[in-house]
């Protein structure tokens, strides 16, 4: 079923502009059109920097199509040396417009937390993201973003959420049965479709095998969408047939028809339950106006996005390390022993992380690799930081990837070291320091269910299998908007030794 026609590349929210959840509130501004045409656009960025009030930060600001592919194909490195040529604050051009990066904990808490409000998501340099997601909760600003957050964050509360441990266990065994010891297995091509299994189900009630489900392939079409923010920068502005953005379309239209059609059911039959779905199908204004098919669309497909990207991702990096630190195993498997002694998890102890040694591993793999690893905004007004004056309309990105390879923070960072965050080791670094999952009023709002899941499926996981790595992999890292393996991950599995769970099976 085809939803609402989307005409402008972001359409804007004036049709219901504001929605309430549990209390009344008044209704706020739609947010602003953004313009459909990459060439207009290109065009105003560039008016833009020319009219800057105040010089943007040092840095490499000649144009450079080298330096351009360089940077989508390897960030950190250049990150990190113009760090130490300029310093925490410094200026790339990036294709056609200057971008000003910011580092380190005094910065990732300047631009998330003290200074927020001077900044907007929306017109960042993540902004082609809202062809996918539409106008959710990622893309949107201001009061319109604040009363979204509003509506959500009951969906995200612990106790809605531990009931999510029960799907993830059964999801997790079941994909379990693709693991063959002595085999090699794309642990992250598996991960992708069992994380998207597990958010369909536990944030929006879908059936990953009912009719509709099954006729398309979500996880296929998610990776075919998110290409786009793999491809070359100048071939992103072309829209015509083939292309990077028609392909993205085409693979939203599909995905919409899932989403579209299973609103439609729910608007009909007024079935409900404990998701996401439910809440946003019954939220309303003080005058009874309730979302829009298309609204709901968009938060949708930004859970979607952002709730299984991630979590893949983390699944992925954290095997990695661990097929490289078997000595780290060895702990995470006789704190299995100990703290399960052949049970399965229990939700609280998925919901509080009370497995030590695995809460410690999996700090230490979003702090090498955070998957959302770059904080796109746009300045508002010019500001001045560390000694530096930025220019009203940059495009400003604080960065967690950069940030936490910083040696001054985190001593040998290429090194994994869970014990960095022990609880004397984790109070002992600056605020903002460690920022994974963003900060102030753009915290994550998946962050607790994004835990949850990974937790979880690491312990299905390591109650039956360990992996090794096949000796010509190299770990290449792809960022697609999100970091992850360039070329999935190869693992060859090995049953474990000691005695699994015992009553996972009974789960499946
Ligand atoms: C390991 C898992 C995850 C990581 C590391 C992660 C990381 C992040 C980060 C860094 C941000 C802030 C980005 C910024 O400042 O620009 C963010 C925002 C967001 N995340 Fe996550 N995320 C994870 C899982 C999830 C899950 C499971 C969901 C949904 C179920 C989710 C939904 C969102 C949404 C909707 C936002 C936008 C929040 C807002 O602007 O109010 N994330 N995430």
């Amino acid at each position: 079923m085809p939803g609402p026609e989307r005409s402008l590349l972001a359409p804007g929210l004036g049709r219901l502009a504001s929605f309430d959840y549990a209390c009344p509130v008044a209704l706020v501004g739609p947010q602003p059109l953004l313009n459909s045409s990459p060439l207009s656009v290109l065009l105003s960025d560039l008016r833009e920097e020319r009219a800057a009030s105040v010089p943007f930060p040092p840095g490499e600001t000649r144009l450079s199509m080298a330096r351009t592919r360089r940077f989508a194909n390897e960030p950190l490195p250049m990150l990190l040396d113009a760090y130490e040529r300029f310093g925490p604050v410094f200026t790339l051009r990036l294709f056609h417009s200057n971008v000003v990066f910011m580092l380190g904990p005094a910065a990732n808490h300047y631009i998330t937390v003290t200074h927020a409000s001077n900044f907007l998501w929306r017109e960042g340099h993540f902004r082609d993201l809202i062809g996918l997601m539409g106008d959710g909760l990622l893309t949107i600003d201001g009061e319109f973003h604040r009363r979204s957050r509003l509506i959500m964050l009951p969906a995200f509360h612990r106790e809605h959420i531990a009931a999510s441990v029960e799907v993830i266990v059964e999801e997790t065994t079941r994909a379990l049965e693709q693991f063959t010891p002595g085999a090699v297995v794309d642990l992250y091509a598996i991960t992708r479709r069992l994380a998207l299994r597990v958010a369909m189900r536990a944030l929006f009630g879908l059936d990953p095998d009912g009719e509709r489900a099954r006729a398309i392939d979500a996880a296929g079409l998610f990776e075919q969408a998110l290409a786009f923010y793999a491809s070359e920068y100048v071939l992103r502005v072309f829209r015509g047939r083939g292309s990077p953005w028609a392909r993205l379309q085409a693979a939203a239209r599909k995905l919409d028809t899932l989403i579209y059609s299973e609103i439609a059911e729910r608007r009909a039959t007024g079935r409900r339950g404990q998701d996401i779905l439910s809440l946003l199908l019954d939220a309303h204004d003080e005058d009874g106006n309730t979302l829009s098919d298309l609204q709901i669309r968009d938060e949708v497909m930004t859970l979607m996005f952002a709730g299984h990207d991630t979590t893949t991702s983390t699944v992925s990096f954290m095997f990695y390390e661990l097929a490289r630190h078997p000595q780290i195993v060895d702990r995470l498997l006789a704190e299995q022993d100990a703290e399960l002694a052949g049970r399965r998890p229990s939700a609280s102890q998925m919901v509080s992380g009370e497995l030590g040694e695995l809460e410690l591993v999996l700090e230490e793999t979003l702090r090498k690799y955070p998957p959302a690893w770059v904080g796109p905004r746009r300045a508002i007004d010019a500001f001045e930081f560390e000694g530096h004056t930025v220019p009203e309309r940059a495009f400003v990105n604080y960065c967690s990837w950069a940030s936490h390879h910083l040696p001054d923070v985190f001593a040998e960072p290429e090194a994994f070291r869970p014990e960095r965050f022990t609880p004397e080791a984790r109070a002992a670094l600056p605020k903002g320091a460690y920022v994974p999952f963003g900060g102030g009023s753009r915290t994550c709002i998946g962050m607790r269910f994004g835990q949850l899941e990974v937790r979880t499926i690491a312990t299905v996981i390591l109650s039956r299998f360990t992996f090794s790595l096949p000796e010509d992999f190299r770990l290449e890292i792809r960022q697609m908007p999100t970091i992850s393996p360039k070329r999935g991950l190869p693992v060859i599995v090995h049953p474990r030794a000691s005695a699994p769970l015992a009553d996972l099976s009974a789960a499946a």
